[in-house]
Parts: C-alpha cells; sequence; structure tokens
C-alpha cells in the first residue's frame, strides 16, 4: 500500500515536471517538446531520480524510527496507521453519496410523496450538490456576460472574428519569416532581391559551370542566356528543371536532394537574370523561344 502510494507521487511528480517543459519551450504544432530538446530528458531523469532518492530515504527513516520504539508503542502506532487507512477508505466509499446526496433505497420510503399516478409515484430527493452549484454558477456566468456584453457592449462576435483573423495574418507571416521552405512549383515567383541573386550566383559558381561556362554561355549544357529554352524559359519551368533535372540521358539532373526550395528558387531567378547578357563563346540556340504566357 505504501509503496503504491511512493511510486504514485513519483510518477505524479515526473508527469507535473514534464508537463512544465511542454509548457515552457515552444515547439513546432503537434511536436513534443522533450524530443524537440532531448536535454530536457535530462532534466525529467534528475527529477525521476530524486523523488525515488527522497522516497526512499523517507521509508528508510520511518522504518529506523520503527524499530526503535518499544514493542508496545509499536502496536500503538501499528493500530494508529490501520485507524487512518480505515477512515480515509471510509471517506472513499462516501464520495458518491456526497456527490449526490441520494438517499439509500431502504430510506427511500421517508423521501416519498403522496403523489400516485396511476401507480407512477414521486421521491423528494435533494438536488445533486455537483449539479446545484453548477447552476448556481451558470447565473453568475449569466449575469456578468449580461452587463458586460450587453451594458457595456465589451465587443461583438464580428470584432472578434477581425481580432483573430489580424493575429492569425501576424503568426503566418512570422511563421513564414523563419521557415522560408514553402517554395513549391505552384507557389515559385522570380526572386529580385540582390542578396538572393547573390546567392543564387554562388550556387551557381560552385556547380554549374563546369555544363554551362561561367558566363552561362553553355558547354555541355545549353546556352541559359538567349530566350530560346529546351525545357521551357520562365521561372516555373527553369525551377522544375532544376527540381526534376532535364530528359533522361542528357546530363542534367535534378537538384532537390543537394538545395533546398528556397535555394532552388534563388539559383533559378539568378539563371533568368542572365537572360539578354552577351556570353564569350554563346551556344548556338537550341530548344524554342519562349514567351512568358505562351506554354
Ligand atoms: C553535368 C552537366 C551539367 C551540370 C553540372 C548542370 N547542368 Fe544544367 N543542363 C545540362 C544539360 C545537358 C542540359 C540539357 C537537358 C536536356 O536537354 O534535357 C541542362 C539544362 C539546364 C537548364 C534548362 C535549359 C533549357 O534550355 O531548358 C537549366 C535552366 C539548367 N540546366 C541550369 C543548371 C543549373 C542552375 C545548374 C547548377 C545547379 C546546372 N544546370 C548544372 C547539363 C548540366
Amino acid at each position: 500500500m505504501r509503496n503504491l502510494a511512493s511510486i504514485f507521487r513519483i510518477i505524479a511528480l515526473v508527469a507535473i515536471a514534464w508537463g512544465g517543459v511542454e509548457l515552457l519551450f515552444e515547439t513546432e504544432p503537434g511536436q513534443l517538446a522533450v524530443l524537440a530538446y532531448p536535454k530536457t530528458l535530462i532534466f525529467l531523469g534528475v527529477i525521476a531520480l530524486v523523488s525515488i532518492a527522497i522516497e526512499v530515504f523517507v521509508a528508510a527513516l520511518r522504518f529506523t524510527l520503527f524499530k526503535s520504539l518499544s514493542e508496545e508503542k509499536q502496536e500503538k502506532f501499528l493500530a494508529l496507521e490501520n485507524k487512518r487507512v480505515d477512515q480515509l477508505k471510509a471517506k472513499f466509499e462516501n464520495l458518491p453519496k456526497l456527490l449526490t446526496r441520494s438517499r439509500p433505497i431502504e430510506e427511500e420510503g421517508e423521501i416519498e410523496l403522496d403523489h400516485n399516478y396511476d401507480g407512477i409515484r414521486e421521491l423528494d430527493n435533494k438536488l445533486p450538490p455537483w449539479w446545484i452549484y453548477s447552476f448556481y454558477a451558470s447565473i453568475v456566468f449569466a449575469a456578468i456576460y449580461l452587463v458586460r456584453f450587453h451594458v457595456f457592449d465589451d465587443y461583438t462576435q464580428i470584432e472578434e472574428y477581425k481580432a483573430e483573423l489580424a493575429q492569425a495574418e501576424i503568426d503566418i507571416a512570422r511563421y513564414k519569416e523563419t521557415a522560408k521552405d514553402l517554395v513549391t512549383l505552384e507557389t515559385v515567383t522570380l526572386m529580385a532581391d540582390p542578396s538572393d541573386l547573390e546567392a543564387g550566383k554562388q550556387i551557381y559558381t560552385n556547380n554549374c559551370v563546369a555544363c554551362h561556362k561561367a558566363d552561362a554561355g553553355g558547354g555541355i549544357g545549353p546556352n541559359l542566356t538567349d530566350e530560346h529554352w529546351i525545357l521551357g524559359g520562365g521561372i516555373k519551368n527553369v525551377y522544375r528543371t532544376l527540381f526534376e533535372g532535364g530528359r533522361p540521358g542528357k546530363g542534367m539532373v535534378s537538384w532537390k536532394n543537394d538545395f533546398k526550395p528556397s535555394e532552388l528558387q534563388q539559383v533559378a531567378s539568378y539563371v533568368l537574370s542572365l537572360q539578354g547578357t552577351v556570353p564569350a563563346e554563346p551556344k548556338e540556340p537550341e530548344g524554342e523561344i519562349w514567351v512568358e504566357g505562351v506554354e
């Protein structure tokens, strides 16, 4: 019985600590903080160890104190202990009665009303306390609600809705700032920001010049500065070429495993910023002239 209580206390303490960790550490929705921040597991482990140590220590202390008592006192102590357990049990067994204040079936005769409708009789039961107090609480709630929203016109549902929408916009903007990788074939756009183009140029210089030349005039791969495209021009097509690769066997592989979508967007934008530049040794045009909007 006492061991069970100890185990229960330890579990409860660790559970509370865990709850605290989940509240304190911000994570992506659906992710557990203990998994996102494994160090918190150490903290929970320490809590568990310390509470186990305390339980063991207290148990040992009790045991030695008990042993130091005279036999007579030991018996007294045990009797007292048993009494306490019995009282606790009695309280627990009384709980349903306390909650409902119902009378046992043997006493129903005392609360029977002398209404008798074709053999259907009525008992004058007390209202269950849980019910009556929730009823009072609802009256208090209604009074506050009435004064707040109908007398002082605090805010309307429309205003509440608009405030939530505004907050959602802020949350989305903040999310997009930290998670730049929402780029997909459907949402990709041409970037014009010099820092993005510079980042794109870096990737191009490190990965693409072997086949396309530094000035993109073309080598193994086609000239990227003219308006002729084998796989289609414009940001969406160029992004797709980088994401999926060229035609099989031609040498242009997919880069989706090497770069994040946002990085592919930067290279694609950089490549398109070279449109109309004049390379030193341009490769002859390949593919069709591509006009935006005409596929
Ligand atoms: C191993 C050589 C090679 C490398 C490296 C390479 N490419 Fe290519 N690239 C090609 C070939 C070959 C094609 C033509 C594919 C086809 O015909 O399907 C091509 C096609 C393209 C096209 C489409 C051109 C068109 O006319 O439609 C783009 C855009 C492109 N590459 C950009 C890049 C970028 C950006 C990089 C660097 C991240 C890169 N390539 C790296 C060989 C390469």
